[in-house]
């Protein structure tokens, strides 16, 4: 068995965890606690996989972009601690209420993920944990200004331009590289975009990001995004634009898998 999850490899042909590049995910996972109802949120299936696949029960699942909490409900049911981050308030004390496993802990911080001091303030609930890291990151940022989540000047989806996003993502990368443990796993979700005639590489920059901090890419999974919020029922009039220029229409996100060495 790997030492950094639980899969019975005695078992290994009935294992739920794909092993593939390619997540073709027909339709969102709406069972337990997830609502689905957060624009921008992702489908419970990633958080799920990588959990299984790069965690232990009892290992420390962390996520600097909780959003809607689906990372930690997914931690939740899988028997795995959490810590997250979010710069709103209102999102964390909902999951809170949501959370009823007493076996584990689910600590939820309001600040900004870029910025050291909210960093000293994960490192102290370690601390009290008497942990001292984390040993599995799950990011999903927002997509730069695709989707504006607030009107605060430290949202990322608020970056002043492509660079200043990248910066500030580039931050939030090496705070959680400071608390995750060596061997361990850090996956980041993201999508492109396209803006005034031109396909912007968001995710390969992002992955560009991960890179020039010294992980070490492990994997570059291409979900699809069917059923996509903004794009839903919508799909002929998508067509018709597309046919009518010379663009493609977005299909797929990627979740780039690295570990830290
Ligand atoms: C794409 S959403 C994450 C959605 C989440 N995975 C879910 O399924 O609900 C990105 C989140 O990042 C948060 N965010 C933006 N800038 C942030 C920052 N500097 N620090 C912490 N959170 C931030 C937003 O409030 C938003 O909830």
């Amino acid at each position: 068995m790997p030492k950094f999850n639980d899969i019975n490899l005695d078992k290994w042909k009935d294992s739920e965890v794909w092993t593939d590049s390619l997540w073709i995910i027909p339709k969102r996972d709406s069972s337990g606690k997830h609502s689905g109802s957060y624009h921008g949120n992702f489908v419970p299936q990633i958080p799920h996989q990588l959990i299984l696949r790069y965690t232990k029960k009892n290992d420390i699942v962390f996520d600097p972009f909780v959003g809607s909490g689906t990372t930690t409900y997914e931690a939740e049911s899988l028997k795995r601690n959490f810590i997250g981050i979010d710069i709103q308030k209102k999102l964390l004390v909902d999951i809170k209420k949501n959370i009823d496993n007493k076996k584990n802990f689910f600590d939820l911080l309001k600040g900004d993920s870029t910025k050291k001091e909210t960093f000293e303030e994960v490192k102290k609930l370690l601390r009290r944990h008497k942990k001292k890291n984390v040993q599995l990151a799950i990011l999903h940022p927002p997509y730069f200004d695709i989707l504006k989540f607030t009107k605060s000047n430290t949202d990322l989806s608020n970056a002043s331009s492509l660079k200043s996003f990248l910066e500030k993502f580039s931050l939030v990368l090496k705070n959680t590289i400071s608390i995750l443990e060596k061997d361990r796993y850090l996956a980041i979700v993201i999508g492109d975009k396209y803006t005034a005639g031109e396909w912007v590489p968001l995710g390969f920059y992002c992955m560009n990001e991960a890179q020039k901090l010294g992980l070490t890419l492990k994997s570059v999974i291409i979900k699809n995004m069917e059923g996509n919020r903004a794009k839903r029922n919508k799909e002929a009039i998508w067509k018709y634009r597309a046919l009518a220029s010379d663009y493609y229409i977005f299909k797929h996100e990627y979740i780039f898998i690295f570990k830290v060495n």
